[in-house]
């Protein structure tokens, strides 16, 4: 199975589509039933998205069983209101009665105060699991002194050029799974001559490379797109491999001196 088991003891599917900057209409609704048409089984959105209706109309277009779906969204810290009660608004929007994965956005206003209301999402069977979301190595350290129930992901900017080694490591440690977002680097790693020429001699594209070099450290990403073709392409990556020397060649594209850090430049205050 593509799938990876939680601290939690559920399970998430290591391919998603991410829906970041698809705006709340057709577009949205039409990425979300594709991705389901061609096998997709995990959807990331935001409540910062603004797409949570969409979403949820593109999982009903798609005639795809709830229970097949692994839904995703993150609470959005800024507004500073109850998480769990906005877990309950994200529902409805969704159109769906429990979300599979609830995780803090990012760590505005610190790395704790949100935590007791995302327990209390998943104790109120809003949410079957919960996580963060831009947590480096101290915020995670920070959060799991205080923590009664733990993170069981931590959803970050990664890829080969972003490998943050030190923050993999640390979420192994702690049993949180790390999730890749802007795997494709928002599309500017697509055309790095290194991943380019490994794509060539495998015979596959750019960005299955640099989808595959995830899955296949058991790293669940979720690549944005909002074409048909090029999300049954990003989706075409379990049934290929890269050698051990195509995944060394790309760990050494990595830009961030295995840092820590969970993001390259905070967008939060
Ligand atoms: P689009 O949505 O127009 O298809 P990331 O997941 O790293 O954030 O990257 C998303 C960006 O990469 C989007 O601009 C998306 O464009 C583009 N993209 C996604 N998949 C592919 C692909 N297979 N080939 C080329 N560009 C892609």
């Amino acid at each position: 199975m593509n799938d990876r088991p939680l601290s939690d003891g559920n399970r998430i599917p290591l391919l998603g589509l991410g829906v970041w900057q698809v705006p709340n209409g057709p577009e949205c609704v039409d990425a979300v039933s594709w991705a389901l048409e061609l096998g997709y089984r995990h959807i990331d959105t935001a409540q910062a998205y603004g797409n949570e209706e969409a979403v949820g109309e593109g999982l009903r277009a798609s005639g795809v069983p709830r229970d097949e779906i692994f839904i995703t969204t993150k609470f959005f810290p800024r507004n500073g209101r109850d998480p769990a009660e906005e877990a309950a608004r994200s529902l409805e929007r969704l159109g769906v009665d429990h979300l599979d994965l609830y995780i803090i956005h990012w760590p505005e206003g610190g790395p704790t105060w949100a935590w007791p209301g995302m327990e209390q999402a998943r104790e109120r069977g809003y949410a079957r699991s919960i996580g963060v979301s831009n947590f480096d190595v101290a915020e995670l350290d920070a959060l799991l002194a205080e923590a009664t129930t733990p993170p069981v992901v931590n959803q970050v900017q990664f890829s080969p050029f972003e490998h943050r080694t030190a923050l993999l490591e640390a979420c192994e440690r702690h049993g949180i799974v790390l999730e890749a977002y802007s795997p494709l680097g928002t599309g500017r790693h697509l055309d790095d001559d290194t991943v380019a020429g490994i794509a060539e001699r495998v015979g596959r594209t750019p960005a299955q490379v640099l989808l595959r070099w995830c899955v296949q450290r058991e790293i669940p990403v979720i690549p944005k797109s909002t074409h048909r073709e090029r999300i049954d392409e990003n989706g075409q990556i379990f049934d290929f491999e890269l050698s051990d020397d195509d995944l060394s060649q790309l760990d050494a594209l990595d830009r961030t001196g295995g840092t820590g850090t969970a993001v390259e430049r905070p967008w939060w205050p």
